[in-house]
């Protein structure tokens, strides 16, 4: 719709300035429903350019402007604000070409010129270590971001960075060697392994010098090549992908690339030579690095003792993925606490010449418990990321006896759909940059900016559908009347330019604020629009028309969320 809007201001600007595009953003949704339902605050900005009084710029505007299909005659109000409010025919002939259009909803595809090829690098657990909690946002986060740039039309590309070359396989594979009970490795390996990792851990932490040489040593080995630690790094790696896969499936997440950090090893050399060929790496004491003026630690890419580290290998990723992808963008969903990490890698990469593609670290902050410190569980572990979902979907189990009347049914597979879409949308439902407390309650509210109460109004759409025994279908009659129908009509219409919105700085939060605002709009609606018993047949009609589009937009906004929805709750 705003882009609609847009274009029209677009074309009555051109008779007023030559650089109407800069002025547009100001056309938004109005903030109270008093001044329409979209307001154009550019008379302002303009007047100060042109040195006129605002209101007569808004007048010149208003009197180039063609927009009688669209809205009502524009007014004017204050110092010049243009105050747009929508016609009921036009409300009405948008929701019926969303309506039609069952697998957009009247979203178009992307124009071609602004179709990009983008790579989202998210999750990179490192593996051998069981996944915890912290591995949870960029999963999602990452994840969501995909499928919304998907959906636009864009070209995506999902890679897996995976951590699994690190120091955790030295202690592993000295694990495996002093401390493995064979039986319970055959039975269980991963249970087995992060008992002997936790083993290992706890030494090193104590501090207990001997064990931290050891692991070194046991690491060291298997980066130059040793054929004996590379046979227990190839044994023991598949057991704990599948089971980082088993989280996956549980999550709904995929990836179409799973290279991790193992597969950059032979291009390491090369990248550190090539940054000392071209004199921006320098030779300090021994190690590489990148200087930068005004930082104090340098962008290391090769150690004294010659290994490689997490940023030689992630130069070596930019360079590897630009060559084969030709990406416009790479996204780096990560902890905010690798910032100095993808600044100086981003700054490397400009100083190599490569400049024609965006690098965007993808920010976000802590899980926290409800202490407020980082989510850790009773003896102070890290929280498993298996547990959580399992928790997650018990919370679900029980939440449907205690809400009775609302969830009539479910299967052990519809718990799964909510406990675990719960823990997706509470993530999601963040500001990414902020910490957030974990707490199965909040997520799990029936009322509220969560998971379960979208799904409980789709699921609630369905019975409407099943008692009035109506199949919705595409090319239905609409009919906009009540002020109730025509807010969630309006409401509906957003879901284009909302998404633009989120991904503008690549924000999740701000579609489950709007799925929220949709489900809120709904809820008004069907208090005070009666579907089934709607005075004329008519009007049922367009109402469980209305529904139905409502269900589907929910259901497409989680979808584009990673969360699913259920028939009944
Ligand atoms: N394995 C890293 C970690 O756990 C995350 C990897 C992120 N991606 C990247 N290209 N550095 O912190």
């Amino acid at each position: 719709m705003i882009d609609i809007l847009k274009q029209r201001f677009a074309a009555a600007l051109t008779a007023i300035t030559d650089d109407a595009e800069a002025y547009l953003d100001s056309i938004r949704p109005a903030n109270d429903p008093k001044f329409g339902d979209y307001q154009a605050n550019l008379a302002m900005p303009l007047a100060k350019k042109l040195s006129q009084p605002p209101r007569n710029v808004a007048q010149q505007i208003i009197a180039n402007l063609n927009i009688g299909d669209i809205c009502e005659e524009p007014e004017i109000a204050g110092p010049g604000f243009i105050n747009l409010r929508l016609k009921n025919t036009f409300i009405t002939e948008q929701l019926q070409k969303a309506a039609a259009d069952t697998e957009r909803l009247g979203v178009p595809v992307i124009d071609s010129a602004k179709r990009k090829t983008y790579i989202v690098d998210y999750s990179g657990p490192n593996v051998a270590k069981p996944m915890h909690v912290g591995h949870i946002r960029s999963t999602v986060i990452g994840s969501a971001l995909a499928r919304m740039l998907r959906f636009q039309g864009h070209n995506v590309i999902t890679d897996n960075h995976l951590g699994d070359w690190g120091t955790q396989f030295g202690m592993i594979i000295y694990g495996y060697r002093n401390y493995l009970d064979r039986q319970a490795y055959q039975q269980n390996p991963v249970e087995e392994l992060s008992r002997v990792y936790k083993i290992v851990r706890g030494k090193i932490d104590e501090p207990d010098e001997e064990t931290a040489a050891a692991v070194l040593n046991e690491t060291a080995k298997l980066h130059s090549g040793s054929e004996d630690n590379l046979k227990i790094w190839h044994e023991v790696l598949p057991y704990s992908k599948d089971e980082i896969d088993r989280i996956y499936r549980r999550l709904n997440i995929t990836f179409d690339y799973t290279l991790g950090e193992s597969f950059y090893q032979p291009m390491l050399a090369d990248t550190v030579d090539d940054l000392l060929r071209q004199g921006i790496a320098k030779e300090s004491d021994g190690a590489v690095g990148v200087f930068f003026d005004g930082d104090e630690v340098p962008f290391l890419v090769r150690k004294k003792d010659g290994a490689f580290l997490y940023g030689t290998t992630d130069l070596a990723t930019v360079k590897y993925r630009l060559k084969k992808f030709k990406p416009d963008a790479v996204l780096y969903v990560v902890d905010f606490r690798q910032t100095l990490h993808f600044e100086h890698l981003f700054k490397t990469v400009r100083l190599l010449g490569i400049n024609d593609v965006e690098l965007t670290h993808i920010k976000f902050g802590t899980v926290l418990g409800e202490d407020g410190k980082p989510f850790k569980t009773r003896s102070g572990d890290t929280v498993g990321l298996n547990g959580l979902l399992d928790e997650a979907v018990r919370h679900a189990e029980s939440l449907r006896s205690k809400e009775a009347e609302a969830i009539t049914s479910g299967t052990s597979s519809a718990a799964e759909k909510i406990g675990i879409g719960a823990i997706i949308y509470a993530d999601l439902s963040q500001n990414r940059e902020s910490d957030y407390v974990f707490s199965y309650d909040k997520m799990l509210a029936m009322n509220g900016n969560t998971a379960a109460y979208m799904q409980y109004a789709y699921a609630r759409i369905q019975s409407i559908f099943s008692r009035g025994n109506y199949t919705p279908s595409a090319d239905g009659a609409l009919q906009i009347e009540h002020p109730a129908e025509r807010a969630l009509g309006i409401e509906l219409l957003k879901f284009g330019e909302v998404l633009d919105g989120a991904l503008r700085d690549y924000r999740p939060n701000f579609l489950t604020a709007y799925l929220f605002e949709l489900a809120n709009r709904y809820s008004s609606f069907f208090e005070q629009c009666p579907v089934l018993k709607a005075d004329s047949e008519e009007l049922r009609t367009s109402r469980l028309n209305l529904c139905a589009l409502t269900a589907r937009t929910l259901q497409k906004g989680l979808e584009l969320l990673g969360i699913e929805t259920v028939e009944r709750m």
